[in-house]
């Protein structure tokens, strides 16, 4: 009897165990001989210069090694940057760890302390006395100036608002949010005469290797980049930060491997965050609510230095039948650290917008909000041109109207009381666009009949070890227990960010293509060997389960990989499997979603509760359906956190960001959350990739925060225009 396939099945994770024993190690959980720690002194202006640094006390106190700041730190090459495809850097300059006096944002790193302990070490940072020539920094979203714009027109949409029979004109502001995953970002650094390893949280091993090389000045293959686990990332582990750099420089410096932890403070100004928006949105409609314009006018925060953009504009251009659409997206650069992706990035901040307005747009034209959609679903998409390789968006409607009992619902708002508490329900579609990019996998079949899976991409709470193991083991024919799925080593074989919703389509089509060459090989030694119970069968005839090859029709007729390895004395067979993204796409590939969300608003205090939430997934095959749950789960959990509590507040008044912990940054506990329901409406969408995965992690984010806010507005009849929905804005 031959077991079911791996794939499709709710596997529970294979390192589980040694992630809830303890034994999993994250990055600053290696024990590396010799290690020392460093503690970061951090600028307290928001923007000037450093006028002296007096470290006497620092290096009195015991167990302080040395303190290293520009003004004793070696000059480094800084190679030219590697630039996004390498690196993930945006355009611009990066910081330089101190390479010079200036300070261009609060919480800068400016000195590093290296103790023998890290109490020590702590203590010294604190004992560091830096003096500043400080000027005023610009942190305000709202009054700075902007960069020229992106832009994107199509028609004339300008005009055809003009003649409009309904016009609608918004601004929606969003807050900035940080990513907070449970594991602080850690570095540890040895050098080894000219060779650098790191033992680094990051989402992406290649690239923290590309960007040390170049700071450096090495050779990529002299950088080791070790990250087997990673605990929650969300996008903020996908560049190489300056604490990795400042590890690498204090290990240089001081002759032994360093340790640098960032405390939960420095990691609102030591990573990045997902960016505060001002998104202006002008609709224009016919009488029956078919779309004829729409504008998007955005501003967004970047840093002074580098210029961070993301997919703000791609759903304005493709989500809903338009013929005229003119877009600007703006960036502001400010005295502040450059911003990275976080869950969902750019189109959870444009369905926000743009969901909000469809939403105003159906209540003043008296329409159900899933009817105004479906008369603006579009053919095609109308950016690219291009067919849609799977859009099953209107199934996602009904299914979730009728999952969900839309239609028990009194269209009126602020129609439904229970004592103090208004009740409402709203929706949002949210849409994000199936990435995928080269990536390699190396295979290699032992004669016990099991089977090593390396790639050097990592597994930031996704599951990556989990699914890469189904997929392996489905090509291989082989029990799950017999498959190793290695990741996180720069040595391994490269792939792309372990972000954007690409990896199992990217890396686990690789993984796919090498079990698959490597059962080829396989079969092609069974069929040639005259003592094979395989000998002469048509290659095509021969399948594998179970750990044997045999006959399609007749599972005896065959022998296991051991037997067959075993007599040709072969230790192993092996393949280097690859995914290569096609140079043009043919289709337009994203995956959809349509939440729903229930809220209960106090109308005397303003608060906000979430009552439930359901959302229907258009995600092309769903490899792991219990993963895929942790994932949808995780994403309304975020959306919720957006919409309701997630604000990063800055004093403009010298850059300090003022709520940098976990007590005064609100993030939704379980107390916040009740009835979270993913439904996935699985199916494979053979344009996308291989395996036919469309991405999943990114997209159970987006259109969370717009269906809460339009929940609200059906609840109270107050349409809130800017995240998060606080008690205040709705007394
Ligand atoms: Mo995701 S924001 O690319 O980790």
């Amino acid at each position: 009897m031959s077991r079911p396939p791996a794939i499709g099945s709710p596997h529970s994770r294979v390192e589980g165990r040694l992630k809830v024993t303890g034994k999993a190690p994250y990055a600053a959980d290696h024990v590396i001989e010799g290690t020392v720690y460093g503690a970061i002194v951090d600028s307290t202006v928001g923007r000037g210069r450093i006028t002296g640094i007096d470290t006497r006390a620092a290096q009195a106190h015991p167990g302080v090694l040395r303190v290293i700041s520009h003004l004793n730190a070696p000059r480094l090459p800084y190679n030219p940057n590697p630039g996004y495809a390498n690196s993930n850097n945006p355009p611009g300059d990066r910081l330089r760890a101190f390479q010079d006096d200036r300070v261009q944002f609060f919480g800068q790193p400016v000195a590093v302390v290296v103790a023998t302990t890290l109490e020590a070490a702590q203590h010294g940072a604190r004992l560091v006395d830096v003096r500043y020539d400080a000027e005023q920094p610009s942190t305000d979203l709202t009054s700075a100036p902007a960069d020229d714009p992106m832009t994107y027109e199509r028609g004339d949409a300008e005009a055809a608002l003009q003649s409009a029979a309904v016009k609608l004109a918004m601004t929606y502001r969003t807050a900035r949010n940080h990513h907070n995953p449970m594991e602080p970002h850690a570095t540890i650094a040895r050098w080894n005469g000219l060779r650098l390893t790191v033992w680094d949280k990051t989402q992406w091993v290649p690239g923290t290797q590309i960007e040390l090389a170049a700071v450096f000045g090495l050779p990529a293959a002299s950088v080791r980049v070790i990250s087997p686990y990673v605990g929650g990332g969300f996008g903020s582990g996908l560049r190489c930060w300056p604490h990795v750099v400042v590890a690498a420089i204090a290990a240089r410096e001081l002759g032994r491997p360093v340790k640098v932890v960032l405390s939960r403070r420095q990691m609102y100004f030591g990573t990045g965050f997902r960016p505060a928006y001002e998104y202006g949105v002008r609709l224009g409609s016919d009488r029956s609510g078919r779309l004829t314009a729409m504008t998007h006018d955005v501003r967004a925060e970047t840093s002074s230095y580098e210029t961070f953009t993301e997919g703000i504009m791609g759903a304005g251009q493709m989500l809903y039948t338009t013929a005229n659409v003119s877009q600007q997206y703006r960036t502001v650069p400010l005295d502040v650290n450059t911003p990275i992706w976080m869950r969902g990035p750019g189109w959870a901040t444009t369905s926000f917008a743009l969901e909000s307005a469809i939403d105003e747009l159906a209540h003043e034209l008296n329409l159900d909000p899933l009817e105004l959609r479906r008369r603006n679903e579009p053919a095609n998409d109308q950016s690219s041109g291009l067919p849609f390789s799977t859009r099953r968006l209107r199934e996602c409607y009904t299914v979730g109207a009728r999952e969900f009992g839309w239609q028990r619902r009194n269209p009126k708002p602020r129609s439904t009381r229970e004592g103090d508490w208004l009740i409402g329900t709203g929706m949002a579609t949210g849409v994000y666009d199936t990435s995928r990019n080269n990536a390699l996998a190396h295979v290699r079949l032992d004669a016990d009949g099991t089977a090593v899976v390396q790639a050097a991409t990592s597994d930031m709470g996704p599951g990556t070890y989990t699914s890469m193991t189904q997929v392996a083991a489905d090509s291989l024919g082989l029990a799950m227990p017999d498959v190793d799925f290695r990741l996180g080593d720069s040595t391994m074989p490269r792939v792309p960010p372990h972000g954007g919703s690409q990896t199992m389509a990217s890396v686990g089509s690789a993984v796919q293509d090498g079990a698959l060459q490597v059962r080829q090989l396989a079969i092609q030694l069974a069929v040639a060997d005259g003592r094979s119970p395989l000998y002469g069968v048509a290659p095509g005839n021969i399948v594998a389960t179970d750990g044997r090859l045999h006959v399609t029709n007749n599972p005896r007729r065959g022998e296991t990989y051991q037997r067959l390895l075993s007599r040709n004395n072969r230790t192993h067979l092996e393949a280097l499997g690859s995914f290569e993204r096609p140079a043009q796409d043919r289709f337009s590939l994203h995956a959809y979603s349509a939440v729903f969300a229930e809220v209960a608003v106090d109308r005397q205090l303003g608060l906000v509760r979430l009552r439930r939430m359901l959302g229907v997934y258009d995600a092309g095959r769903i490899i792991n359906p219990k993963l895929a749950d942790s994932q949808a789960i995780g994403g309304m959990v975020g959306g919720i956190g957006t919409a309701l509590l997630e604000h990063t507040v800055t004093d403009h008044r010298d850059g300090r960001i003022v709520n940098a912990n976990l007590a005064d940054y609100l993030v939704p506990v379980n107390a916040d959350i009740t009835q979270l329901r993913a439904i996935y409406l699985d199916g494979h969408d053979a344009e996308a990739d291989p395996i036919g995965v469309k991405g999943l992690g990114e997209l159970v984010m987006i259109g969370v925060a717009a269906a809460v806010a339009n929940a609200v507005f059906h609840a109270t009849g107050r349409r809130i225009r800017e995240l998060p929905i606080t008690a205040e804005a709705l007394l």
